[in-house]
């Protein structure tokens, strides 16, 4: 089994204004609904923020809140909690010494190696992908190395569990602000500018799907094989048992020789057959 060694974020719990009662509660739901560790969160931060969806809810307390969302997984107020629980900071080319090494080194040796066995097949998967960033700042990368050359056939699949997060993914559409990590060669290359935006353009569009999935539902519809799983950012939130749970499913999603990037602060302590090449990529054996 997999095991990660994880640096958590430096926050102090403050549980103070948390009724003890809606505190292991909202921590049960999150674990479950999510994997997510609660006491790795802000507590005070969220205990206002569910509050104010108390109170949205006409509910009359917090504990009402929670049983109720207890006893109806599938209510539409579940995208409200999700977009509370989850973090979706993100940005373009984020984390830049891995972006750099990736297009670097590891893309080089994917074509190298590819081209060599003729297969023109590249699939890529950003899980956890946010608001689209990091699945358009792959494109970007694909797009410059193995595009417009007709022969590779790229994909990305782009999936979160944040409904809400996909669809300003799939709306494509970014702040000025939100490029400040893209170089001016690429803003003209890959976006439209709108006047009041940047809209990406269609062929990075087109190369990307985006789906929800829960990774911590049992089976992911997936039956695909990936040259390259972005995982990053995303584990740091989970407790110890979802993210070994994880991190052995996506090993299965790989295809010999692809590659599993994770965040900065996350690490793959067990590597098993599993290469650590630099910045937190790993590699899983070419045969
Ligand atoms: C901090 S963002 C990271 C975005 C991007 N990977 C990056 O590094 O910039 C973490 C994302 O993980 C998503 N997430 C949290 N729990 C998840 C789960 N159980 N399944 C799928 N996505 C999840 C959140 O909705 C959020 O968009």
């Amino acid at each position: 089994m997999l095991t990660t060694t994880l640096n958590l974020d430096p926050v102090a719990p403050q549980t103070a204004r948390f009724p003890p009662e809606a505190f292991d509660m909202l921590a049960r739901l999150a674990e479950n609904h999510l994997g997510m560790d609660f006491h790795k969160r802000r507590h005070d931060r969220l205990f206002l923020m569910i509050s104010k969806r108390v109170k949205a809810t006409f509910k009359q307390n917090i504990i009402d809140y929670l049983s109720f969302l207890e006893t109806h997984p599938n209510h539409p107020e579940w995208i409200e909690i999700e977009q509370i629980l989850t973090i979706q900071k993100t940005e373009f080319f984020r984390e830049s010494s891995q972006i750099k090494f990736f297009e670097e080194t590891i893309l080089p040796e994917i074509k190298h190696r590819k081209y060599r066995d003729g297969d023109f097949k590249i699939r890529a998967w950003s899980c956890g992908c946010s608001t689209g960033e990091e699945a358009y700042t792959l494109s970007i990368l694909f797009h410059q190395k193995f595009l417009p050359s007709t022969e590779w056939d790229v994909r990305i699949l782009a999936s979160d569990v944040h409904q809400n997060a996909l669809e300003i993914g799939k709306n494509a559409q970014y702040t000025e602000e939100s490029l400040h990590n893209v170089t001016r060669e690429k803003r003209l290359n890959y976006f439209k500018n709108t006047g009041e935006n940047y809209c990406v353009v269609e062929p990075l569009k087109e190369m990307i799907h985006f789906r929800k999935i829960n990774l911590i539902s049992d089976r992911y519809p997936i039956k695909t094989k990936f040259s390259v799983i972005f995982c990053r950012n995303l584990l740091i939130y989970m407790t110890p048992f979802w993210q070994n749970t994880i991190l052995n499913r996506l090993r299965n999603y790989l295809e010999p020789g692809g590659y599993l990037l994770l965040g900065h602060s996350e690490y793959l302590a067990d590597k098993k057959d599993f290469q650590l090449t630099k910045f937190n990529a790993f590699q899983s054996p070419i045969c």
